[in-house]
């Protein structure tokens, strides 16, 4: 039996000039976690959210906050989020010089620490840091943007990073962000993922429409 995944609504995709009302909805809607996609214009072409921001959003839900960080260096923005009111802090392995010290410092800051990889980039090294991560993140597109579509080798690279976290009998998350629907999303479970990101696919059709859009990604 295939257990319900978390869902994770990305806020890139929400109305910006309503963040706090947004988050407060996909809470009421059925929400697990809120993703908060963090880009600087260098790593990624795209700006969005800094701390303050966070920061301003934490008294508007309860909801754990999945901080995706794909900002370059990344090492001197760990603090800053984690005192905004971080939970979990998902770092590339390209952001910085040391991944294992990165990775090492997020569980030393209190929070948890993920680990993502970007369709072009090789799984191999999460044995390497396997025994340090509380969440693998599997990029179904390239990062900087929401609204594209899912990259289908996805779904065999979420297959092996099954087998390398069940392998090693580590209880991480394994989750996977970009271009997921209500069409892929069982298929995604079904290669062993247990967390699904999805921006547009909750918050098409606004407020009234998320209860529904996380229902659909929940069905599997
Ligand atoms: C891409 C981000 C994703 C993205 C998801 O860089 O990491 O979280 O916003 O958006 P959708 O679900 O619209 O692809
Ligand atoms: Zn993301």
């Amino acid at each position: 039996m295939t257990r319900a995944p978390l869902i994770c609504p990305s806020i890139l995709a929400s109305d910006f000039a309503k963040l706090g009302s947004e988050v407060a909805a996909i809470e009421a809607a059925g929400a697990d976690w809120v993703h908060v996609d963090v880009m600087d214009g260098h790593f990624v072409p795209n700006i969005t959210i800094g701390p303050d921001v966070v920061k301003a959003l934490r008294k508007h839900t309860s909801l754990p906050f999945d901080v995706h960080l794909m900002v370059a260096p990344v090492d001197p923005w760990l603090e800053a989020y984690r005192e905004a009111g971080a939970d979990i802090l998902t770092v590339h392995p390209e952001s910085g010089p040391h991944l294992h010290r990165t990775l090492g410092r997020i569980r030393q800051l209190g929070a948890k620490a993920g680990v993502v990889f970007n369709p072009g980039t090789p799984l191999g090294l999460l044995e390497d840091v396997i025994d340090l991560v509380d969440l693998v993140l599997i990029m179904s597109v390239n990062p900087g943007f929401g609204g594209q579509a899912f990259i289908d080798a996805s779904y065999r690279k979420i297959e092996r990073a099954r087998a390398l976290l069940d392998a090693a009998g580590s209880k991480a998350h394994l989750q996977v962000d970009g271009g997921v629907t209500s069409a892929n999303a069982a298929a995604c479970v079904s290669a062993g993922a247990d967390a699904l990101v999805a921006g547009t696919a909750v918050f098409r059709g606004g407020p009234d429409a998320y209860a529904a859009n996380i229902a659909a990604l929940k069905a599997v």
